[in-house]
């Protein structure tokens, strides 16, 4: 028997998993991280004579894992998308392009720099829509689009790059769903000119907090590392361009400090190896969720296309035409069951779940497709300490739980669980 397996007073099966349970770091990198706070040297330029900082082997490795000539550490996701629009020189006011459906380290990245996001719609298969993005570009002029791949939907690459190209607007990806995916075998942010990831504990690779920016463009590479506040120490980098690229910028790249440290770099090294083992054991999770939930009346799954090589970290759903009170049950009853589901149609922002017209310091427009598409949808964390047994049941009791708030009358909203 399951030990997170349990029934309810009314004999009803109850999930006891934990939604935010990672796995514990590997021994390689608590070995690692010991080592660096045994000798102190925990910023990443101070080394001893002829040692090589963790953070600067970390930045080689990466680059090599996605195939790009330089990687630079940074201390989030976010910070790593401020440093990728400021190293592409967007200026405040700029209006910048991104996802409607994403979530608040975007738009705010945006905003950090006193730039306007720009949003564009989701589409049903949860990507950004092109004829829309084509639309906002021309209107708003913006030369800079930054794409979310949120909860890892990629879309269709080969013509969201063409489009781009045509238009004249670079493209950043916002890989913080999307380490370790690919798409026609490219690894997820290596299309555009910039890719972002980030390393927070529930994303891909785990050091906490921290992120990384990845580009083959020399002078953006530069201008990143100088941005992130490199004290005219750039030469101790290695995933990055010579000296000479920096002696042209290094007077006029101002400091916004927001560097990785050797502590975080240690305890991500030996995550990189093991990312592609990850993304199988997601898929194979994902895979039993699609299963468990395929042909359920009122369901509606979310379609993956061929050439997008997922990892699956989370799931997504949506509820067509069902009402905000419906929604609202069936997230109360699977909660009451044990089931944490996330709600992008609630009126209000819930922990990490936030919608684009929350973002008042945007202003943004009232975009009627996508609220029509995150009314009905439901997202789910699929941490790495589930297993497939575990997916079984959680889907057994979304089957039962879908079946009795579709046939239920409309009532009022019972509370919605906390968010984490
Ligand atoms: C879609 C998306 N992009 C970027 C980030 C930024 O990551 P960080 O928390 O490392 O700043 C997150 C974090 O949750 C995210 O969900």
């Amino acid at each position: 028997m399951n030990e997170r397996f349990q029934s309810d007073m009314a004999g009803q099966d109850r999930f006891t998993g934990s939604f935010t349970q990672q796995e514990p770091i590997p021994e390689a990198g608590i070995e690692a991280a010991l080592a660096v706070l045994r000798h102190g040297r925990l910023h990443r330029y101070n080394t001893a004579p002829g040692e090589v900082a963790e953070t600067v082997l970390l930045e080689e490795e990466f680059a090599a894992y996605v195939g790009a000539k330089y990687c630079l550490g940074l201390a989030s996701g976010g910070a790593a998308m401020a440093c990728a629009l400021r190293a592409c020189e967007v200026q405040a006011g700029d209006p910048v392009l991104s996802n409607a459906f994403t979530l608040a380290p975007v738009p705010g990245a945006i905003a950090s720099l006193g730039a306007k996001p720009v949003f564009v719609d989701v589409t049903e298969d949860l990507t950004i829509d092109l004829a829309h993005l084509e639309a906002q570009a021309r209107a708003s002029g913006a030369k800079v689009l930054l794409l979310s791949h949120m909860r890892g939907h990629i879309c269709d690459m080969d013509a969201l790059m063409a489009l781009c190209d045509r238009l004249g607007v670079r493209v950043i990806e916002d890989c913080a769903h999307t380490m370790g995916a690919k798409w026609k075998g490219v690894p997820s942010g290596r299309h555009g000119a910039v890719g972002c990831y980030s390393t927070q504990t529930y994303k891909h690779m785990n050091s906490g907090e921290g992120g990384f920016l990845v580009t083959d463009d020399a002078e953006l590479a530069a201008r990143a590392v100088l941005l992130s506040g490199s004290y005219m120490l750039y030469a101790r980098h290695r995933a990055a361009p010579g000296p000479e690229v920096f002696e042209a910028l290094k007077l006029d790249v101002p400091n916004v400090s927001s560097r990785m440290d050797n502590l975080r770099a240690a305890i991500l090294r030996p995550q990189i190896g093991m990312l592609d083992d990850r993304r199988a054991r997601w898929r194979a999770l994902y895979q039993a969720m699609e299963a468990g939930l395929s042909g359920v009346p009122g369901v509606k799954l979310i379609p993956r296309p061929q050439h997008e090589d997922y990892v699956g970290s989370s799931f997504q759903f949506l509820l067509p035409g069902w009402g905000p009170d419906r929604v609202a049950a069936l997230v109360a009853a699977a909660a009451a069951r044990g089931v944490e589901l996330k709600w992008f149609g609630a009126a209000d922002p819930l922990g990490f779940t936030s919608r684009y017209a929350h973002w008042r310091y945007a202003a943004p427009e009232a975009l009627p497709q996508t609220d029509r598409i995150l009314a009905g949808l439901i997202d789910m964390r699929l941490p790495l300490t589930f297993t497939v047994e575990d997916v079984g049941l959680i889907t057994l009791i979304l089957r039962e739980e879908v079946a009795r708030a579709s046939t239920a009358p409309q009532a009022a909203a019972a509370p919605l669980p906390a968010a984490d």
